[in-house]
């Protein structure tokens, strides 16, 4: 924790400025993510994106443009989300691992009766994904559809309990809505959506995002990246967003909205 910084709680104005020391177990830091409606499923989007709106660095990963503020609610997150669920450029891009439930944080996690283990579960058509989550004991859940050339690959390499298909309404494609059902069926009904930008907008454009944690790095990068959103479309209508806080540490500016759900 030595190289982790203390966050100012900046909003909501109506309480003091506290400032929230890194400590061991995150218990407060926490605390301020866990006050969502209880039961049911629950879909928060994690993402970080430059001051001038770019999702990735001149190195086209989200290295650059994070650090040790981002890093430490990143790894809060993930303690309290039953899944973390990426696309598959995501988990090509930034090299994912299995992952394990975050060092020093277990505890926060039984408090609220989450299970040990955390899930990775990664959406894919092609289902080309690395070897080094395909080949260990612990596989991600693969998230396909019907018609993907290596289903039945999949199915023996990884288990065919770990390959779901979650086919929808547009040919050669996952279903959002059937991902998210697909894993509250195996409850695993806290989910995690660290991206990339083309299954966020996904999700969001099916209504099915409750949450947004968005960093913002006091960066400038100029260049090509994207956005934290990719559709070809707009979202109709936007999706009006409700602050519930934000962090500040050293610049980096760390807020949570609530996601107005259309359907709600
Ligand atoms: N700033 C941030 O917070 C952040 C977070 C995550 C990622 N990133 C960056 O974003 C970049 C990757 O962006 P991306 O938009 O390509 O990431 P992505 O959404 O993670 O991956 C896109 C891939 O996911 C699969 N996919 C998504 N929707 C699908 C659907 N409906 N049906 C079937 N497959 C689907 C496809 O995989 P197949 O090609 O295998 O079919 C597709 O090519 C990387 O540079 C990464 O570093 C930034």
């Amino acid at each position: 924790m030595a190289d982790s910084p203390a966050l100012d709680v900046l909003l909501p104005l109506d309480s003091a400025v506290r400032h929230l020391a890194p400590r061991e177990d995150e218990a407060e830091l926490a605390a301020l993510f866990t006050d969502g409606p209880a039961g049911g499923v629950h879909v928060r989007a994690n993402m970080v994106s430059t001051v001038d709106g770019a999702a990735t660095g001149a190195d086209h990963v989200s290295g650059s443009i994070n650090g040790p503020a981002d890093y430490r609610v990143f790894r809060v997150l993930r303690a309290l989300a039953d899944v973390v669920l990426v696309g598959a450029g995501t988990a090509r891009a930034e090299r994912y691992p299995p992952l394990d439930v975050p060092h020093g944080l277990r505890a926060v996690r039984a408090s609220l009766g989450l299970p040990d283990q955390l899930e990775l579960a990664i959406v894919t058509a092609s289902g080309e994904l690395p070897d080094s989550l395909l080949d260990t004991d612990r596989p991600p859940l693969v998230l396909t559809t019907g018609s993907a050339p290596s289903l039945d690959g999949l199915r023996s390499r990884i288990g065919a309990d770990r390959v779901v298909v979650a086919d929808g309404g547009l040919p050669g494609a996952v279903d959002p809505r059937a991902v998210v059902a697909a894993l509250a069926e195996r409850g695993l009904s806290h989910v995690l959506a660290e991206g990339g930008p083309t299954l966020l907008a996904q999700l969001v454009d099916a209504d099915l995002v409750d949450e947004l944690c968005l960093t913002w790095s006091p960066q400038l990068v100029g260049g090509p990246a994207g956005r934290v959103t990719h559709l070809p479309t707009w979202f109709t209508p936007a999706r009006s967003l409700t602050l519930a806080h934000l962090l500040h540490a050293d610049g980096v500016l760390l807020g949570r909205w609530r996601v107005a759900r259309l359907g709600a």
